[in-house]
């Protein structure tokens, strides 16, 4: 990584300061966990991909309106952001159902949700990321109705763009996690990244349940092939851009 003073290590990314206070250096690695952790690996070429990739998918909702703390990409692993107070929550958008909440639900794998579904879990990992109501979220003091509110139609606005951009590259968004935070002047901006790793995504053209799988579920269901997914969804994405 660059020499610069580190600001936090993450799972997946490390927070450099820059020179300017405003200012913070994101550094993706190849290093993946799932399941709060316990599963833990490398995906050969992640970082590259996935900051890569935020980059793109940040680029597009800036054009479409959506403030982001995206400032740009200065290395293939490295991209310079707005710095930002992380709102501790992880807003979890769902289109189709999957993942936790065919575990917690008897919603079944595969399931259209219409309208879909904003979901919002703690971001704390000692507890694993709980699933908050709003009233939980009141109660905890982690952000006030209007805030909520404001994250709420943000992750629509956000999965409308991102929805329909996937699907003009032959892959369905089934859901995602975002993450906000607010600048110094108060500004609330999309945070985080935008990638396989925070993303499900199905490829359109395959209809077995494995096989269509082009996400982090590849490494948490030990399904194999999970740099050449990554890979094919960034390539999908730069065709579609060209
Ligand atoms: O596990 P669950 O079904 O709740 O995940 C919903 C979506 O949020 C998935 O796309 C998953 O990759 C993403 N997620 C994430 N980080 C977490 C939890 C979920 O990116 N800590």
């Amino acid at each position: 990584g660059p020499k610069l003073p580190k600001l936090y290590e993450g799972k997946a990314k490390i927070l450099y300061a820059t020179d300017d206070p405003e200012v913070v250096l994101t550094y993706f690695k190849d290093d993946a966990t799932a399941f709060n952790a316990q599963k833990r690996g490398q995906i050969l070429n992640k970082g590259v991909v996935n900051c890569a990739m935020s980059t793109h998918l940040f680029q597009l909702l800036e054009a479409r309106g959506v403030a982001t703390h995206w400032l740009d990409t200065t290395r293939d692993r490295e991209m310079r952001v707005r710095c930002v107070q992380i709102v501790p929550l992880e807003v979890v958008v769902r289109n189709i159902a999957a993942g936790s909440l065919c575990k917690q639900t008897s919603i079944p794998l595969g399931q259209a949700l219409t309208p879909p579904l904003v979901e919002f879990c703690y971001k704390n990992d000692d507890l694993g990321d709980p699933l908050l109501t709003t009233g939980r979220i009141y109660a905890m003091g982690l952000a006030n109705e209007a805030l909520v509110a404001q994250l709420r139609q943000q992750a629509l606005t956000i999965n409308q763009i991102l929805s329909d951009f996937f699907q003009t590259c032959g892959i369905t968004l089934v859901d995602f996690k975002l993450e906000f935070g607010h600048d110094s002047k108060g500004t609330l901006l999309l945070a985080d990244e935008i990638s396989p790793d925070t993303c499900r995504l199905w490829d359109r053209a395959e209809s077995d349940p494995q096989r269509r799988v082009m996400d982090k579920d590849r490494f948490r269901q030990d399904l194999g092939d999970v740099e050449t997914a990554y890979q094919r969804v960034l390539d999908r994405i730069l065709a579609q851009l060209a």
